[in-house]
């Protein structure tokens, strides 16, 4: 008699590297801008730099795993967590996306709208030319000053909603790894 195929239990290889890689990065991007006052004066543009450098590189893997998503399925969950958890789980995931993608881009739509854009050129890890947005970039000035302002105001935010969203998601991660007893990490480590 023919067997039915296992269903997966774990995250693919891709899968695996695209979750730590981008996790790392916004990790670096954190502590980044969270100790960049401390630095000495002259590292503090460097540091934004790389900020910007790091922050892009996350939106375009983001973009890639996003799309790569799309034609690869993950393991589902098991069916013993309840419903409840299952969906809050696929709800999170969904939001982190949407953080992932939203955080950097709105970081740079307010850089977009630096008034010293032209004095300042877009270069990552101060190799690779990249550019503003130019519906951003050519607003006039005034407005620019405006936009520049609400940008930061929705990419702080982004960043307070990643705070709660990354808590939900390890709470719920360790909730199953250690309260449930299911190799939960397991899933998605290598
Ligand atoms: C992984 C992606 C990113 C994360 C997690 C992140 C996070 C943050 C956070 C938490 C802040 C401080 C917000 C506040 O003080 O309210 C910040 C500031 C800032 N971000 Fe990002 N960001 C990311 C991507 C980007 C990108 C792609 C750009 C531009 C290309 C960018 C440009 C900036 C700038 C210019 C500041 C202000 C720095 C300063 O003048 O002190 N960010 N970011």
């Amino acid at each position: 008699m023919a067997t039915l195929p296992a269903i997966p239990q774990r995250y693919t290889g891709p899968a695996i590297a695209f979750h730590w890689i981008i996790a790392a990065l916004i990790a670096c991007n954190l502590i980044l801008i969270w100790t960049v006052d401390s630095f000495p004066k002259d590292w503090e543009r460097p540091a934004i730099d790389l900020h910007k450098s790091i922050g892009i590189t996350v939106l375009l893997l983001a973009l890639m795993r996003l799309i790569w998503r799309q034609t690869h399925t993950p393991p589902p969950l098991p069916t013993s967590y309840p419903k409840i958890e299952r969906t809050g789980a696929h709800a999170a995931h969904i939001l982190l996306y949407v953080i992932m993608i939203g955080l950097p881009f709105t970081g740079w739509m307010h850089d977009s709208a630096f008034k010293l854009a032209a004095q300042h050129p877009l270069k990552l890890y101060g190799i690779v030319p990249w550019f503003r947005i130019p519906a951003i970039q050519n607003l006039p000035q005034p407005e620019k000053e405006h936009w520049h302002a609400v940008f930061f105001q929705w990419h702080g935010a982004l960043a307070y909603a990643l705070y709660v969203l990354f808590v939900l998601h390890v709470a719920g991660a360790l909730k199953h790894q250690l309260w449930d007893r299911k190799p939960e990490l397991q899933r998605m480590l290598p």
